[in-house]
């Protein structure tokens, strides 16, 4: 089989490591990836926003599968425009991405299929919006209602950050993305996310994942696209998963369904775990990054299988297998981020650390001749197994320390809410 895979992060290092493991796979593309990708596939320098070149080259070198890892694509109808030239494709169409690319459309969803989620209000201009969180009072969450890119939230602990965050985004931070509102009531509870496999109609949902959104540690610092995470959480119990499929997951696709835009591909729920039960807080339409990282690497199954099954809208039979080892991957990023920061300095010993329990999947690094160096904010995931999450930790931990790039830095404590856990269960 030829596959090409679609994005340059950390997960679509994950991805191709994975399916270059599988013994169907024939060929492997990559447009655009990264310094790591490089090592187990072809990248392809693809304007992935011109879709006409994208469908010619899947044409050119008869391609039998697309895999499209980040949700711009998503958004912008690329699923749809290759699956009209007859393609495979392992990704939403572009109303279905609708769950992460509008905030309302998803909140209205949840209205109608009652799926539990955080009280909210939708506003179109700043007055009426700066009133309600007045009545509201603090904390309070403000959320603009289009992609971008992560930055969008406000957690506002006060009335004054809240009311920040709204003239922020009326006076068009956020572009288009920020013309609408959504403000949501703030839930309290541990977060966590759980990726459901679909073709259309039915799922499978996927082992959990717990992300570390802040920038340093102890949870302190900016939003960031993620700083680490761990499968599985053990947060996320038998009996908790089962609510998830049944109140959240499933009337999620089958609200799709009924809307005539059924989904494909992989739904990515956020989830804060109130002492009312598990509530939604986002979707994704794509695999979560770091999250996808520490799946991959507990996959026993055939990630070909899996993806190809929801691109061909028939996942009957697909049961994936887990290890039962911990999965724990830590960002490197370059020093700035996720403000501003350097691009192309040094990186030596990134990949001289991969054993059978460790690997380090790329996100922002290209090769430059025999050099690797660093090109984007959020760098190396350096990802092992062990037998607890502190064990995989401290695998972790020890191969990054082995890698010499100056100008990089992680969090030191990640794991660390499953590590409190395995403490007092000892
Ligand atoms: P999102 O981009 O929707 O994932 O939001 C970014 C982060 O804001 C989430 O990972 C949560 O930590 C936090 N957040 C979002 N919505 C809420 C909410 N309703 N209550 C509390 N925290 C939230
Ligand atoms: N790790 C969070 C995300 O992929 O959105």
């Amino acid at each position: 089989m030829k596959v090409l895979l679609i994005g340059s992060g950390g997960r679509e290092h994950a991805l191709a490591w994975k399916m270059a493991q599988s013994p169907r796979l024939e060929k492997l593309y990559v447009a655009p990836g990264n310094g790591g990708t490089a090592l187990v596939a072809e990248n392809i320098a693809l304007d992935v926003t011109d879709h006409a070149a994208v469908t010619r080259f899947c044409q050119t070198e008869a391609i039998d599968l697309v895999v499209v890892g980040p949700e711009a694509p998503l958004v912008a109808g690329l699923a749809d425009d290759l699956r009209a030239a007859g393609f495979d494709v392992f990704g939403p169409s572009k109303a279905a991405a609708q769950l992460e690319g509008s905030k309302a459309f998803t909140k209205v969803l949840c209205d109608e299929m009652n799926i539990p989620t955080a009280g909210y209000g939708r506003f179109d201009s700043l007055e009426p919006a700066l009133a309600y969180v007045r009545v509201q009072g603090a904390p309070i969450v403000i959320k603009a209602d289009g992609l971008a890119a992560g930055k969008g939230v406000t957690v506002a602990m006060t009335l004054e950050e809240a009311e920040a965050a709204l003239v922020d985004c009326f006076s068009g931070s956020f572009g288009a993305a920020g013309a609408e509102v959504v403000i949501e009531e703030f839930l309290e509870g541990e977060e966590v996310s759980i990726f459901a496999i679909c073709d259309g109609e039915r799922f499978v949902t996927l082992a959990s994942a717990q992300d570390h959104k802040r920038a340093y540690d102890n949870d302190e610092g900016p939003n960031t696209g993620g700083m680490g995470a761990y499968s599985p959480a053990a947060v996320m119990t038998p009996e908790l998963l089962t609510e998830v499929e049944r109140n959240i997951i499933a009337p999620t696709v089958k609200g799709m369904v009924q809307r005539g835009t059924p989904f494909q591909g992989v739904l990515y729920a956020g989830l804060i775990l109130t002492a009312e039960g598990p509530k939604l807080i986002e979707y994704n339409a794509r695999f979560g990054d770091p999250e996808c990282q520490v799946l991959m690497l507990r996959l026993k199954s055939d990630v070909i299988e899996i993806l190809e099954a929801s691109a061909k809208g028939d996942m009957t039979g697909i049961v994936p297998d887990w290890q039962d080892d911990v999965a724990l991957t830590v960002v490197m990023a370059a020093k700035g981020y996720p403000g501003s920061y350097a691009k192309g300095t040094p990186i030596h010993q990134a990949d001289a650390q991969n054993s059978a329990d460790v690997q380090v999947f790329h996100a922002g690094t290209a090769r430059d001749g025999e050099m690797l160096r660093a090109n984007g904010g959020r760098v190396l995931n350096v990802t092992a197994l062990g037998g607890t999450t502190a064990d995989a930790q401290a695998k972790a931990y020890e191969a990054l320390d082995r890698i010499d790039w100056a100008d990089g830095f992680c969090r030191r404590d990640i794991g660390w809410r499953a590590i409190a856990r395995e403490h007092k269960n000892a």
